[in-house]
C-alpha cells in the first residue's frame, strides 16, 4: 500500500517536472547575419538612444568605467549574484545574430534567442509594457552599437535556482504580459508618465518591496523597498520627507538631481537621474513627474507645506552649543560649516538636514552611505560635493551622530542597531 502511495507520488512529482519543462519550452529563433549599421535610419537610432536612457539600460549591462553595454555586472537578487550580459552586437558573445523579432521577445517575456529562460534580475516584467514601435527603435539603438567581445560570466546562484526553466513557474504567476494599456480617465500626460514608468523606466524595481519569490507585491506598489543597502523610499502618500513632492519638486530632482527642499540623488537613484533621464526630454520627464505627483497625492499636502518647511527650519536652527551631547560635538565639527543655515529659507548648497529623507526616512541606511561615502560631483547637484567621512569617523561616531541628528532634526522614533547598521554598510563598501 504504501510502495503504491510512493509509486503514486513519485509519479506525481515526474509529471510536475515534465509540466515545467513543457511550460518553459520555447523555441530557438533562427540566428541571423549581423545587420550592417547603415541599415537603420539616424532618427530611429537617436529615439533609441533616448529609450535606454529611459530603461537606464546602461546602469546594470555596463561595468564602472567599463565598456559600454559590455555587461558583466553583477546584482544581488537576494538569491544570489546574477551577471548582466553583453547586449553589444557582437555576433559570438553579444546579441549580433539576434533578430528584431528574438530582441522584442527578450523584452517582452524574458526568453533569450535559444529559447532559454531569462531570470527576472532582467526587470522585462516592466520591459513587456514597452510597445513594439520602441522595440524597434532601442534595437536599432543596440545593435548599431560599437561591438565588443565579452563572454558571459557565470552566475552565483544556488541549486534549484539556478535552473532556467524554473523561471517558467514565476513568469506563470507574476508576468503579466502585455504593453500599456492607457488609462481613459487620466490625460494624455498622466498616461505618457505611466507609460514610461511601469514600463521602461521600471520605477518599481527599486522602490516596490518584494515578495518571498522575489517579485514586486501588488498590495505594495511604490510603498518604499530596501535595494543593495539603500532605501529606494516611498513614492506614495507615505513618502518620509517632510515637504511634498509636488509636480515641480519632481520634475526638478529627477532634471537635476536635487532640490533645495529635498535634498540630492545619491546612490543607485543618481545613475538612474544623471546616466539614465538625462537622455530623456523635459516633456517626458514632466510627464512622470505628472504621474507621480498624482500617486503620492502631493495637492492634498499644499495646504500643510509652509507649516511644514517652518517646522523642519526650526530644528535646523536649533542651538547647537547649548546641546552637550557627544552627537552635537561632532555635527559642529564635521558638518555644521557645510550645512548650518541660519537663515528662514532653505538653500540649495546647505542641504538642510532637517528637510531630508535620509534623517526622517523609517531606515538609516542612506544617511549612513551619505556620512561615510559623501556625496561625488556626478552625483547629486553637479559641481557640489561632499566629502566622505569613513577614514574620519568611526562606527560608533557616526552612529552618535545619526541618532543625535535623527533626535534634534525630526520627531520620528530612534533608530535601533545604528552602529551595526554602520558597520554592515561600511564592510560592504569593500
Ligand atoms: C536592473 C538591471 C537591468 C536593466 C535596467 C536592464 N537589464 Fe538587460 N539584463 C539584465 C540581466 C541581469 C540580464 C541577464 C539575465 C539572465 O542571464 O537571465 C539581462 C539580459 C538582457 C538581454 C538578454 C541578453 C542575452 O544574451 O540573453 C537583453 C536583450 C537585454 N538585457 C536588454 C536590455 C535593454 C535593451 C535594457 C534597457 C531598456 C536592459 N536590458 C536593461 C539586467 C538589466
Ligand atoms: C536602481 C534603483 C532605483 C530605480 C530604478 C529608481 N530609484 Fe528612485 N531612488 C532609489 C534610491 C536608492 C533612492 C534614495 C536616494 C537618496 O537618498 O539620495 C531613490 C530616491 C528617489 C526619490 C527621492 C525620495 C525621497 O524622499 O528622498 C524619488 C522622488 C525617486 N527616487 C523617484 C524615482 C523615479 C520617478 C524613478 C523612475 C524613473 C526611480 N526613482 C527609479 C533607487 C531607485
Ligand atoms: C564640505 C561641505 C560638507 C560637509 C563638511 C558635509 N556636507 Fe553633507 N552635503 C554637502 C553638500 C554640498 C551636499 C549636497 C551634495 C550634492 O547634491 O551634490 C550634502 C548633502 C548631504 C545630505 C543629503 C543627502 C541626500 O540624499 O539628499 C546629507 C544627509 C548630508 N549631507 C549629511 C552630512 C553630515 C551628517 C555631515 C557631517 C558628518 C556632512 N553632511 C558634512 C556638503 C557637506
Amino acid at each position: 500500500m504504501i510502495k503504491r502511495l510512493l509509486i503514486g507520488l513519485l509519479g506525481l512529482v515526474v509529471l510536475g517536472v515534465i509540466g515545467i519543462f513543457v511550460l518553459a519550452w520555447r523555441s530557438a529563433l533562427p540566428p541571423i547575419e549581423p545587420p550592417a549599421a547603415s541599415s537603420f535610419p539616424d532618427a530611429l537610432i537617436a529615439q533609441g538612444e533616448v529609450l535606454a536612457g529611459a530603461g537606464n539600460c546602461a546602469s546594470c549591462h555596463t561595468q564602472p568605467g567599463g565598456q559600454a553595454y559590455a555587461g558583466g555586472v553583477g546584482l544581488e537578487s537576494g538569491f544570489g549574484t546574477i551577471f548582466s550580459t553583453n547586449i553589444t552586437p557582437d555576433a559570438d558573445t553579444g546579441i549580433g545574430r539576434w533578430s528584431e523579432q528574438a530582441f522584442a521577445r527578450a523584452l517582452h517575456e524574458g526568453v533569450a534567442r535559444d529559447g532559454s529562460q531569462l531570470f527576472p534580475a532582467f526587470p522585462f516584467d516592466h520591459f513587456t509594457k514597452v510597445r513594439d514601435e520602441d522595440i524597434k527603435a532601442l534595437y536599432a539603438f543596440f545593435m548599431t552599437r560599437q561591438p565588443l567581445k565579452a563572454e558571459a560570466k557565470q552566475n552565483a546562484l544556488p541549486f534549484p535556482l539556478n535552473v532556467r526553466a524554473l523561471q517558467a513557474g514565476w513568469k506563470l504567476l507574476f508576468l503579466h504580459k502585455g504593453v500599456y494599456q492607457p488609462d481613459p480617465d487620466k490625460s494624455e500626460q498622466w498616461n505618457r508618465g505611466a507609460y514610461l514608468v511601469e514600463g521602461l523606466a521600471h520605477c518599481a524595481a527599486c522602490h516596490t518591496p518584494r515578495n518571498r519569490l522575489g517579485a514586486e507585491r501588488t498590495d505594495a506598489e511604490y510603498a518604499g523597498a530596501m535595494i543593495e543597502s539603500w532605501l529606494a523610499p516611498a513614492l506614495t502618500a507615505a513618502n518620509p520627507a517632510p515637504m511634498p513632492w509636488t509636480q515641480d519638486e519632481l520634475f526638478a530632482y529627477l532634471r537635476t538631481g536635487a532640490t533645495a527642499l529635498h535634498g540630492s540623488a545619491a546612490g543607485a537613484m543618481s545613475d538612474v537621474v544623471h546616466a539614465g533621464l538625462a537622455k530623456v526630454p523635459d516633456a517626458d520627464v514632466r510627464a512622470i513627474a505628472v504621474y507621480f505627483a498624482d500617486i503620492d497625492g502631493s495637492a492634498s499636502r499644499a495646504a500643510s507645506a509652509d507649516a511644514a518647511l517652518a517646522k523642519a527650519m526650526a530644528f535646523e536652527h536649533r542651538d547647537m552649543h547649548d546641546d552637550i551631547a557627544a552627537g552635537a560635538n561632532l555635527y559642529v565639527a564635521a558638518c555644521a560649516s557645510c550645512h548650518y543655515n541660519s537663515g528662514a529659507s532653505p538653500l540649495p548648497a546647505r542641504p538642510g538636514l532637517a528637510l531630508n529623507s535620509a534623517l526622517t526616512g523609517p531606515d538609516p541606511s542612506n544617511l549612513i552611505h551619505v556620512i561615510l561615502d559623501g556625496i561625488g560631483r556626478d552625483d547629486g547637484m553637479p559641481v557640489l560635493f561632499m566629502p566622505g567621512f569613513a577614514g574620519a569617523l568611526s562606527d560608533a561616531d557616526i552612529a552618535t551622530l545619526a541618532a543625535w541628528l535623527r533626535r534634534t532634526r525630526t520627531d520620528q522614533p530612534e533608530w535601533k542597531d545604528l552602529q551595526a547598521t554602520v558597520g554592515r554598510i561600511r564592510s560592504h563598501q569593500g
